[in-house]
């Protein structure tokens, strides 16, 4: 319970008002403003990025606040650019934070599952605004380096090819949890949040440098799962009757699945290894849907506090706020909760700049997290390295275009997202441009591709690739020009091989005992020699896909 937070929550329209004033203030002091460009010491914007997990940037517009209402988010579209169509670059958590701390494409990088990520000593955008002169401060989740996440994790990645199918993760659930007061479930992420806020009140505004504050928040990703077991996930959708009263039930929306026979094999291996092959009711699905959006809804509501400590202190004015997430939530459709799914639900991230000279619009352009890279460097007058993935967003959210940056490129018409790690048995990569979606795997013959349709078919449930061959063909060759995809999945696979070659080795005798009881002890229990042998004939295969 917390009054402030709900006192903070519940006077959001009284804050759109104020804040509307404040950004009237800024428009008749243009002149100021301006003034204050020309000057070097006070000539660079502060930037507050809010960065948190699983958000379905589709929430951010649609269906608006029928299914919940997400004030904060709706603040920042009334006074700011909001982008329509922003992508991450790999849907899981590790290897998309390495893209936007990096810059650089998954496959680059070699981020390719949670388990390995960045060096910890590579050059971040941030870093570079340090060096530059920014006073630069982090909380909350990073998640961008290698080593990190459960043991189950990069097993399940490294062997994610080999001929068996093993449920790998916990039946989601929704969970209730508290009163109509309890205000603060994911207590690590308010804790976070209160840290920067207080560090915006406090230090930020005594600072005579330009300052970059960047907030990672976990929510609104699912809870971890204690009751599957002692390797456990997580597929809990935990909130409180206080964030689940902001959810309007009727307006939920039920997925259509296919069935079984018409979903793509990948697919079915996601589901399967999620344990959602099997019955759900429709009221389970509308639960974890619904508690779902209350955690948007607590999500919503740090950004809220963050916004506040920028109004209170007047920093506003003078400070490019971005909000994001690393990936979306699948949330049940297409059979699957979590992410690692190139579908809308799971690829579409959340992404609205406000502040100083930004248009309030919203951007239909293809943008993805590899763009945050050069946009902060832009921001920070700092020239943008010519080998990068991204490019700025600054021409497509200012209001009056400034100097022509030289280093500045204009963003190509496609976004690239790729996949290659766990319950996903196969390296999958999306092009996203204008309305059409292309997904191919591994060595792009061994798997049928996917294309959808979005304006036609927005629910993704009709794979047109084959009706529309010319299509599918020049896609695949631009998917090809900009990525040797057949090359980058051999490469994960060998890889994945060597890494659990050595992993086996390390663990000696005890190899059978650990394999065993690893996340998916349940099904493994059952017959662990056949799954042992099947993981033996992966080993001797030759590494051709
Ligand atoms: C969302 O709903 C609230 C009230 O429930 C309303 O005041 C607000 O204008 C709505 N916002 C949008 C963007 O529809
Ligand atoms: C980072 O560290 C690795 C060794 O861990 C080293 O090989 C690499 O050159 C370093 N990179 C930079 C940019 O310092
Ligand atoms: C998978 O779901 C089934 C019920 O559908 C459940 O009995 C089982 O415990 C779940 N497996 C795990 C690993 O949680
Ligand atoms: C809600 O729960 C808290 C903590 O358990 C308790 O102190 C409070 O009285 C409860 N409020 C209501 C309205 O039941
Ligand atoms: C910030 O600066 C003001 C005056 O410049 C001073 O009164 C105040 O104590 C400072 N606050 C902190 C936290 O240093
Ligand atoms: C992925 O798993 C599914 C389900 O077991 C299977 O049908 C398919 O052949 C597998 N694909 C690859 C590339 O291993
Ligand atoms: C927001 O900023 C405006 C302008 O500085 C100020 O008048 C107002 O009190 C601020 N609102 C809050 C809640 O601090
Ligand atoms: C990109 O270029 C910079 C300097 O031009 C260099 O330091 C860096 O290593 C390059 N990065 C990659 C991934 O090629
Ligand atoms: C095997 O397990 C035992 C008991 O847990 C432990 O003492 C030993 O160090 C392990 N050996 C290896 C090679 O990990």
């Amino acid at each position: 319970m917390d009054g402030k937070g709900r006192n903070h929550v519940t006077s959001a329209s009284h804050l759109v008002a104020l804040i509307l004033f404040a950004f009237w203030g800024a428009v008749k002091a243009r002149a100021l403003l301006n003034e204050d460009y020309t000057c070097s010491s006070c000539g660079k914007p502060n930037i507050v990025m809010v960065m948190c997990d699983s958000l379905d940037g589709r929430l951010t517009f649609h269906p608006k606040n029928e299914t919940v209402d997400l004030p904060f988010v709706n603040l920042m579209r009334k006074h700011g650019s909001l982008f329509l169509n922003a992508y991450t670059n790999s849907p899981i958590c590790c290897p998309s934070r390495a893209a936007m701390w990096s810059g650089l494409f998954t496959h680059i990088t070699e981020s390719w599952n949670n388990f390995k990520g960045l060096d910890p000593n590579h050059t971040t955008w941030m870093d570079l605004m340090e060096k530059h002169g920014y006073y630069a401060q982090k909380y909350g989740k990073l998640d961008y380096t290698s080593g990190h996440h459960s043991l189950s994790n990069r097993v399940e990645a490294w062997t994610r090819s080999v001929d068996f199918l093993l449920q790998q993760e916990g039946r989601p659930v929704a969970e209730l949890v508290g009163n109509k007061s309890y205000v603060r479930v994911m207590q690590k992420d308010w804790k976070a949040t209160d840290d920067a806020a207080a560090w915006l009140r406090n230090k930020a505004t005594n600072l005579t440098q330009p300052f970059v504050l960047y907030l990672g928040l976990n929510l609104p990703h699912p809870y971890p799962s204690p009751s599957s077991g002692e390797n456990y996930g997580a597929s809990t959708f935990r909130t409180s009757p206080y964030w689940l009263q902001r959810v309007r039930y009727e307006a939920i929306k039920i997925p259509k699945w296919l069935p079984f026979s018409e979903m793509h094999s990948v697919d079915y291996y996601s589901s399967y290894t999620k344990n959602c092959t099997e019955k759900f009711t429709e009221k389970e699905i509308r639960d974890i849907r619904a508690h779902y959006y209350a955690m948007c809804a607590e999500t919503d509501a740090m950004l809220g506090e963050i916004i506040s400590a920028l109004n209170d202190t007047g920093l506003l004015r003078r400070t490019l706020v971005v909000f994001t997430a690393d990936h979306g939530e699948l949330a049940m459709e297409h059979r699957q909760f979590y992410k690692m799914s190139m579908y809308e639900a799971s690829s579409h991230v959340p992404l609205l700049i406000m502040g100083p000279n930004i248009k309030l619009q919203f951007v239909p352009n293809v943008v993805s997290l590899v763009d945050i890279y050069p946009t902060m460097l832009d921001v920070a007058g700092i020239p943008i390295p010519k080998n990068l993935s991204g490019y700025s967003l600054m021409p497509l959210v200012l209001k009056q275009a400034e100097d022509k940056v030289p280093t500045r490129k204009q963003h190509p018409t496609w976004i690239l997202s790729e996949f290659h790690g766990c319950n996903v048995n196969s390296s999958t990569y999306m092009l996203r441009t204008d309305k059409w979606k292309y997904i191919a795997y591994s060595d792009g013959r061994s798997v049928s591709p996917q294309l959808f349709d979005l304006s036609a078919d927005p629910d993704e449930l009709t794979n047109i690739a084959t009706k529309f061959p010319e299509i599918t063909q020049y896609l695949n060759k631009k998917l090809y020009s900009i990525v040797d995809y057949p090359k980058v999945s051999a490469s994960v696979e060998q890889y994945n091989k060597q890494e659990f070659i050595n992993w086996k080795q390390s663990l000696g005798q005890n190899y059978s005992d650990t394999l065993a009881n690893l996340r998916w002890h349940q099904n493994w229990k059952k017959d662990p020699k056949k799954y042992e042998d099947a993981i033996d004939r992966w080993i001797k295969e030759k590494t051709n896909l």
